[in-house]
């Protein structure tokens, strides 16, 4: 007799699952009069465990807004998030705490969320002191432990910002999330302020840390280069609402609404020499791996 194969419930089951999502922000209607305006229309996506979703679209489209809303920094209007099966969206004012560790953002500007008179390592000790996480020995024991796992050192602990590069300060950023063990991390142009060597480093950590912890990313960016580099699949915000979505390489191939055309003519890194150049670096940037744990 066939024996019952039993399928665990949660193997299909996405991370982040968002659905009809609508975000609008107050705006002046006029004199006195106030109106609102939904920059989030009716967005809808998932994102498995271990998997990079990508967003992209224009400036004002929505990207960061739709993350916002994740993070549950932006009111939601409508739709419902699920995260691991739970409805955020649907909640009260106040955020589990679980959720709040389990979902982390990495910015564009780490400098500005790091207190300029407080060392660095203070960042990612702080963040394990509002969770509750050990006592102040183990926490910089794990302090130091992230930050190796990032490419930085004991040295680096007791560092002001003003003392770090773009490329360490993002490193910090991203060792103040990790240290939390997040299920999934929002990078919100997170590399977009790097120049193009730095930019790979960050790119190939953020893919090494993933492959190690199975943490998911929701990609946030302009840069049709960059995702294409390191999302499994995208999506594509025109005006709030998601035009197209679907696995990387199948939408830059392939690209079936005329806005995604019109965004991949508009990136260099869509023309054929744009692909070749893109195709060399990556090649460069497999070749250089040893050398990303070094601090840049
Ligand atoms: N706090 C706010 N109050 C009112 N309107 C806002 C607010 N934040 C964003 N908006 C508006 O919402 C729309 C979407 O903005 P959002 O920042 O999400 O775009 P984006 O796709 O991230 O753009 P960019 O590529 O420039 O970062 C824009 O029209 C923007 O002006
Ligand atoms: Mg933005």
């Amino acid at each position: 007799m066939d024996r019952e194969v039993i399928i665990p419930m949660t193997a299909h089951r996405p991370l982040l699952d968002v659905r009809d999502l609508e975000v609008a922000y107050e705006t002046k209607g006029g004199l006195f009069r106030k109106s609102m305006t939904t920059v989030v229309k009716g967005v809808s996506f998932h994102i498995a465990p271990g998997e990079t979703y990508g967003l992209v679209g224009e400036s004002g489209s929505g990207k960061s807004t739709t993350g916002r809303a994740i993070l549950r920094l932006a009111d939601i209007a409508g739709g419902s998030i699920d995260f691991d099966g739970t409805d955020i969206a649907g909640m009260g004012s106040r955020t589990p705490l679980s959720y709040r560790r389990d979902v982390q953002a990495v910015y564009q500007d780490p400098g500005a969320s790091l207190n300029p008179r407080h060392h660095v390592g203070r960042a990612v000790t702080d963040a394990l002191k509002r969770h509750g996480i050990g006592d102040r020995a183990s926490r910089r024991k794990k302090a130091l432990e992230s930050f190796e796992q990032v490419g930085l050192t004991a040295a680096h602990l007791d560092r002001f910002p003003s003392e770090m590069s773009g490329g360490q300060l993002q490193r910090v950023a991203i060792a103040r999330a990790l240290v939390l063990e997040p299920r999934l991390v929002i990078c919100d142009e997170a590399v977009s302020a790097l120049d193009l060597s730095t930019q790979s480093q960050i790119i190939n950590l953020l893919m090494d840390l993933q492959k190690d912890s199975g943490v998911s990313y929701l990609f946030i960016t302009h840069d049709l280069g960059v995702v294409r580099h390191i999302s499994q699949r995208v999506g594509v915000l025109k005006l709030g609402e998601l035009v197209e979505e679907g696995v990387t390489e199948e939408l830059f191939d392939n690209p079936q609404h005329e806005y995604t055309q019109a965004l991949l003519t508009a990136s260099p890194s869509s023309t054929p020499e744009g692909r070749d150049e893109r195709r060399e670096l990556r090649q460069k940037r497999r070749v250089s791996v040893p050398s990303l744990r070094q601090a840049s």
